[in-house]
């Protein structure tokens, strides 16, 4: 696996059966790893520079932690257009050749869409894709699948929903492009009509015949779901806030509307929540929004492993 991936920028580059096999196998002995110690020294010596322009909870202490735990150590700057050189004109560019001659890999979330892949070009380490604007999320995305796939062993004859903003979420974006490696899934993109999924990711569902449903409610579709992926309508991606306002509150999962899905629907969300999952659902087992995360850090560091134990 380690001579595939150089850069991780987008999804597509995971859309090998096999590649998926080994990096969760991986994620699954790093889920071990603290208890057994294995892993502990596998990346000493090395350094994860995690360069964020936008703020983060999940992937950057996540990723952070995960090197930590292999035994690397880290350089972070939580708020890069603020507490970096770009807040005197220095070039996304200039700033990663920079960086790059000081770590041995990049973690990038970033605003604009293709940032990473820019960054990746002049970059002499790896750089991970941990957010771009409303583009993709990919590391997210196999932490999502890693966690579908533990508890469901495929994805093959799903019914998913995908809710809330299909436009702008990038999680999304990433997610659904592993869907061509399953069989018979049926997915529902739930979203008002102006955060539906962009035209090039339904050209994308129907270019692999995946077969879907776009809707702007989802309350007829609750009892039929193995997956509900949850996400925020993101208020910092509306240029109009009046616009956000009418459509922030439309899918809210709470203890009366969770009551029609199956009792094995895992109910998903790459967090962070605002009130599109009602507290009160957080202990029934359906709620899987935290297990999720929690798998991020194993994901996570079966990708940092992957990437630098050469
Ligand atoms: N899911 C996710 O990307 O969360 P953070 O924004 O907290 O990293």
């Amino acid at each position: 696996m380690q001579s595939q991936l150089k850069h991780v920028i987008s999804a597509d580059q995971f859309l090998d059966r096999t590649l998926l096999d080994k990096l969760f196998s991986l994620a699954q002995e790093m889920e071990a790893h603290d208890t057994n110690g294995k892993y502990r020294t596998a990346l000493a010596g090395k350094i994860l520079a995690t360069v964020f322009y936008e703020p983060s909870t999940r992937t950057r202490f996540s990723f952070e932690a995960g090197m930590m735990k292999l035994g690397g150590e880290v350089l972070t700057t939580e708020s890069a257009a603020q507490f970096s050189s770009a807040i005197k004109g220095e070039s996304i560019e200039d700033s990663i050749r920079i960086i790059g001659g000081y770590a041995d890999a990049i973690v990038l979330r970033h605003p604009q869409t293709g940032a990473a892949k820019i960054a990746a070009k002049v970059s002499p380490v790896p750089v991970i894709n941990a957010g771009d604007g409303s583009g993709e999320h990919p590391t997210q995305a196999l932490l999502d699948l890693y966690t579908i796939s533990k508890e469901k062993k495929s994805l093959d004859g799903l019914h998913i929903a995908m809710v809330g903003d299909l436009l702008y979420g990038r999680t999304v974006h990433s997610l659904l492009k592993f869907l061509p490696l399953y069989k018979k899934i049926t997915l529902y993109l739930v979203a008002p009509a102006k955060l539906q999924l962009p035209q090039i990711y339904l050209e994308y569902l129907k270019k692999h015949k995946i077969s879907f449903q776009q809707l702007s409610d989802f309350k007829s579709i609750l009892p039929k779901l193995d997956v509900l992926y949850m996400t925020r309508v993101q208020k910092e991606r509306f240029a109009d806030p009046n616009e956000y306002e009418q459509v922030k509150n439309l899918y809210v999962i709470d203890e009366k509307n969770i009551k029609a899905m199956k009792k094995s629907a895992m109910i998903m969300h790459p967090l962070p929540r605002v009130t599109e999952l009602s507290p009160k659902i957080d202990n029934d087992p359906r709620a899987w929004y935290f297990r999720q995360a929690q798998n991020g850090l194993y994901v996570r560091m079966a990708l940092l492993y992957t990437l630098l134990c050469r």
